[in-house]
This record gives structure tokens, sequence and C-alpha cells, in this order.
């Protein structure tokens, strides 16, 4: 049963990658959207039109192009901002989300004189379900600083274990870093209790939403967040663009991450002072055609209706865990209902590696993702070295979530198993 509310077919035909015949003329199944997601004609149309009729420095040129380029990148910034429910000055334009992720951890660390300053005694949260992009920085700023690393481990169905969530935020934890739906088990964490949880204790809280904004409605103020990050190419957008949402103050009070021209106020060979956010954390000429791409993103999934876009996902999801824990042999990674959980849906086929798997479904013009996906930790703590992870979005339809169950059990005859 297709969500009444998105007109599948009609988004299908508005991606010319999905049109493709693959491996002797089968039609390409795209499961692998959580890694990167395929791009509408109208985002392809964005920087294109970009470069044809605007190409020039935004913030830069005193010309014509120079102030239109300026006004299709803060445009952009604006756009955002109201799709997070969040003001343009707390927007900051990033490379990805492991960028985006990777300043906030850097300013803790490089905070000389402010309230970001980590040090020993200092604790950081994350949990075990972190992709690597929210792990590992937060691993370094705890050996640049000598402040402890701490995290809330996975029950065996694949969520956080929330029971000792009030003795592991302590006093001294600065700030706790959680994913808010995971790339493997799409397990959604309750971010908003873990907000509140906390805030009670003075430290903040960054959202890794890098699985999130794409699928489901995402409010900054709603959720309490002092931070999040995500990237425009798992959301229909173009690859080289991420955003970090920061709340104001926060962002006020930051040291620059990386540095150079356009983020500063005045340089002399002594010294140079830094322009207010979002610009100090912006340096170089920025990537215009990539936002205006992400712009027509945002605009693409509005008029969908992130609400609608998640109906479809859920309706995807219970299908596939249906289809999938009918085939004996078949484990999936996670929760075996839709309950608080997106649209990734990794599991382990008995006897067949994961890599193999893959390799006949690709056979079968399936495309889906094979091995730890950035989260090893995770994996273990599941008990398996590496999974096969199909992953769905606006434009995946029921017949394909089928086409995958009867690709595993070909698999299955293939290798003798199951
Ligand atoms: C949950 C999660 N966080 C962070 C990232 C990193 O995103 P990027 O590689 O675009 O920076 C990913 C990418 O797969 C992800 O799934």
């Amino acid at each position: 049963m297709i969500s009444v509310h998105l007109d599948v077919e009609a988004v299908r035909a508005d991606f010319p990658a999905l049109a493709r015949k693959v491996r002797n003329d089968k039609p390409l199944i795209y499961l692998d959207s959580g890694a990167t997601s395929q791009k509408p004609v109208q985002v392809l149309d964005a920087e294109r039109s970009f470069y044809e009729r605007h190409n020039s420095a935004a913030h830069r040129g005193t010309h014509l192009l120079g102030e239109e380029a300026t006004d299709v990148y803060e445009g952009a910034r604006a756009k955002v901002a109201a799709f997070l429910g969040a003001d343009a000055g707390e927007v900051v334009f990033t490379k990805n989300a492991t960028e985006a992720i990777n300043l906030v951890a850097y300013a803790m660390s490089n905070d000389r004189s402010g309230s970001f300053r980590v040090g020993p005694g200092d604790e950081i949260l994350i949990t075990e379900m972190e992709h690597h992009a929210n792990l590992v920085p937060w691993q370094q700023l705890c050996e640049r600083t000598g402040a402890t690393l701490r995290w809330l481990d996975v029950t065996p169905e694949g969520r956080l274990d929330l029971d000792d969530l009030d003795s592991m935020i302590t006093g001294r934890t600065r700030i706790v870093a959680v994913t808010q739906q995971s790339n493997v088990t799409g397990t959604i964490p309750p971010v908003a209790e873990i907000v509140r949880a906390a805030h009670e204790k003075g430290a903040l809280v960054l959202a890794d939403a890098a699985q999130s904004v794409p699928h489901q409605p995402v409010d900054v103020a709603a959720l309490g967040v002092d931070f999040l990050a995500f990237s425009a190419h798992k959301m229909l957008g173009p690859y080289g663009i991420g955003v970090l949402f920061g709340r104001a103050e926060l962002l006020e009070a930051m040291p620059p991450f990386l540095t150079g021209g356009s983020m500063i106020e005045v340089v002399r060979m002594e010294g140079s002072t830094f322009l207010p956010p979002p610009q100090r954390f912006e340096p170089g000429v920025p990537a215009v055609a990539e936002a205006a791409g992400l712009a027509a993103a945002v605009d693409y999934l509005t008029a969908l209706g992130m609400g609608n876009v998640a109906a479809h996902e859920e309706s995807l999801t219970a299908h596939a865990l249906d289809a999938l824990s009918e085939i004996s042999g078949v484990r999936i990674l996670g929760p075996d209902t839709t309950k608080d959980r997106g649209g990734a849906v990794a599991f382990e086929v008995e006897g067949v590696h994961p890599h193999d798997v893959g390799q006949v479904l690709d056979e079968l013009g399936i495309a889906v993702r094979t091995g730890h996906h950035c989260a090893w930790p995770l994996h273990r703590a599941l008990g398996v070295q590496a999974s096969t992870r199909a992953t769905f979005y606006v434009y995946n339809t029921h017949d394909e979530v089928d086409a995958l169950a009867d690709g595993i059990r070909y698999a299955q005859r293939f290798f003798q198993a199951g």
C-alpha cells in the first residue's frame, strides 16, 4: 500500500538516474539512499542555471553577477533556516555533516578564553550507535584536551539503552552528541528527552541529523538541540555542501574552525579579527551552485511535504520488515516494527557474506550497501562484523521491496544457504 499523499510515479519521473537499465538491461532498483540520494532534475537545473547565468564569487564582487551570486547563496541559507525552524544567522554552510561535527568538536578544543573550553575532568557523551562521523571527532577532541569520552550502549534490539541516562550525564558533561536516526538500524532515539536531561545538567546537545533531516520533519526549536548537522547529498541535493545549525549565542561565542579569506573583519600582520557568525565559519569562496542545488532540494521536499515523505518511507519500511522477516535465515538488525524507526533496514543472511549478498543483488539490478556502514562499534554491539543494508526514499516503491526480498531468496539458493 503506497501512501496516498505521495505520487511516487510522478516523483520517479523527476529522477533521470532511475530510468537507467543496468546489468543486462534490468531496471535500476536504487536502495542505497542512506549513502547518497538520487537527484531530481529540479536540483540539477538549479545548479546548471546558476553556472549559466549568475556564476560569480558570492560576497566578493562589486558587480551584478556578484550581487546575484550573493543573493542565491543567502537565499539558500534563508530557505534552509525556514525548513529547520531556525534563523538564517544560525545556519552555517559546511562541506558536509562530517565537517559540521568537526567544526563543533574543534571549537571545543580551540577556545582559548571562553565558555567552550574543554579539558581534563570534562566529559563528552556519545552513543554506541553513532556513525563514525559523530564518533571519531569526539575521540580526537578527548585526545587533544584530556577530556573523557563516555557512551550510552545499545540494547540487543538496536535501541539506545537509556536506563543510565541520568547517571551518564553528569555535572562534568560538556556535550552530548547523538544521532537522530541510525544509518544502520533506522532507530530514532528520543532526542528531545536527551536534550532535557542534558540541559538540566548544563550540557550542550548536538544531533547528527544526516539521516533524519532528509526523511522526517525536523524543527530545531521544538527539539531544543544546540547544534544539528546534516549533508545536502542525502536529501536530494548536491555533494559538497552541508549544514551546521547552531543556536545564535553559541555560534557567537565560538572560535573559528578553518580560517582565511571571507571570514575576517580586520587583518594586520600582527593578528586578525573575525566576522560574526555564520560568515566566521565559512572561509574561502563559498559553494554557491551547491547552495542553489540544496535550496532546490528543500523546495522539492517541502512541496512533497515532509510528513508525506516520512509516511511513505514508513509504509515501505513496514513492508520490508514484514517481507524480510518471512525469509528464514535472515536476521534484521534493529527494531522489527516501525515504531521510532526510520527506513534503514540492515540485515544478515545466515551462511552468506554480506558482500556476496550485495553482489548477487547487484546482478539483479538492486543497489544496496554492504559492510559496516561507518558504524563499526554498532555492528560489534549487535554481534556482527558486517551487514547488508537497504535504505528507502521518496522514489522507492513496494514492488522494489518485493524485488529485494526475492533477490535475497535467490542469493540464498545461489549459495545454498537458508
Ligand atoms: C548518521 C550519519 N551521520 C553522518 C554521516 C556523514 O555524512 P557525510 O559523509 O555526508 O558527511 C552519515 C553518512 O552516511 C550518516 O549516515
